[in-house]
């Protein structure tokens, strides 16, 4: 099969002729329709994230299942699914205890690039093995746990889902994560696809004022579009000074969602009193900063990282909300690019011109 693969950081992907191994237990091989291109990714692409390469990425995949491994229950040959890119073991504490988002057994592979028994499902033709990032969608096979899937109901276009697998379920947890109580005044930084997620997910909680930040004129105008009440371009405006004007102290949430130093400090400045920071952009990392504890500690900041969502237990009320027009995934996705040309993809993703990109292989 083809499969873009990143033999170099910070080289572009090359279409490469791929070998894939049938799945193993608890596996499914998925015909790929289409997969988001995600920043994640690029963070791959450029060592930020550092997956040691020859890997195949993309983790917002959509689907049919082609063949399952022995002892798969969740899904048959011929289901139409999505994929997560948190792909759950199902036995750890964690997942045991109603946070699959957190597997451990997951994590213990997540930048290894393999699957759960430390081995890969793709190879080259002289036999070198290729890792996959979150489920190696860029191509035209994918392998990967049956935990990771949901069967998307017929009425629903599966195209139209693939970015529920990251953005919609990253957006997901983490407005619930910030456990809104109807009314709250909540600041989303970053607008991108977690972003807009966020943004529609917390007009489908009941929140009260939701301020978009950005610097691109046209995704803020987005934002408004999907339930923003107010936008503030960081790039003209102090933000900070802003969000406090115009909630009277501050937000009472502030979700970061772009993953930059510069935003996650501009979180932590910006919450009011007693309020609550989400933390789940992804910075490289390597990334730190340094931040006054002292202010955290006199305002009783809450600082909570969120990673993702529960596949099995999110999933199919994400779906739902699609199914209601609550949430519509299809606002995010800005170009479909065949898998021959991903790397314009890629270029327009970091540039910021883009906000999601389907690969159609
Ligand atoms: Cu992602």
């Amino acid at each position: 099969m083809r499969a873009a693969v990143l033999f170099n950081y910070k080289e572009p992907l090359k279409i490469e002729s791929v070998e894939i191994s049938d799945p193993k237990e608890n596996e499914v091989l998925i015909k790929v329709t289409a997969t988001g291109l995600c920043h994640s990714d690029v963070n791959v692409f450029v060592g930020a994230t550092p997956v040691p390469p020859p890997v195949v990425a993309g983790h917002e995949i959509s689907g049919v299942v082609e063949k399952v491994g022995p002892g798969v229950t969740r899904v048959k040959p011929g289901d139409r699914v999505i994929s997560a890119f948190i792909h759950p073991c199902g036995k750890c504490r964690n997942c045991v205890t109603g946070h699959e988002n957190l597997c451990e057994t997951f994590a213990s592979v997540r930048l290894k690039g393999t699957m759960f028994d430390g081995t890969t499902r793709l190879r080259l033709k002289d036999g070198t093995p290729v890792r996959t990032f979150l489920g190696g969608g860029f191509a035209e096979y994918a392998v990967v746990h049956e935990n990771a899937l949901t069967v998307v109901p017929s009425d629903i276009p599966l195209e139209k889902v693939a970015v529920l697998g990251c953005a919609g379920l990253t957006g997901y947890g983490a407005v619930n994560e910030a456990k809104i109580e109807p009314g709250e005044s909540v600041a989303v930084i970053g607008v991108g696809g977690v972003g807009l997620s966020v943004i529609q997910l917390l007009r489908a909680s009941g929140a009260g004022r939701i301020i978009a930040l950005g610097t691109k004129k046209w995704k803020l105008e987005k934002a408004l579009e999907l339930g923003a009440t107010d936008v503030i371009n960081t790039k003209e405006t102090d933000p900070v000074k802003a969000l406090k004007e115009m909630t009277g102290g501050g937000p009472d949430v502030v979700i970061e969602a772009a993953g930059t130093s510069e935003t996650i400090q501009m979180a932590l400045d910006s919450v009011r009193i007693g309020g609550r920071v989400i933390l789940v952009g992804l910075p490289p990392v390597t990334a730190q900063i340094p931040f006054r504890v002292a202010s955290i500690v006199r305002n009783g900041i809450t600082i909570k990282g969120n990673y993702g969502g529960r596949p099995r237990v999110d999933m199919p009320r994400l779906l739902e909300l699609v199914r209601l027009g609550k949430y519509d995934p299809t606002k995010l996705v800005t170009g479909k690019f065949k898998l021959e040309e991903i790397n314009e993809a890629v270029k327009l993703l970091e540039e910021g011109e883009a906000i999601r990109s389907l690969i159609i292989p």
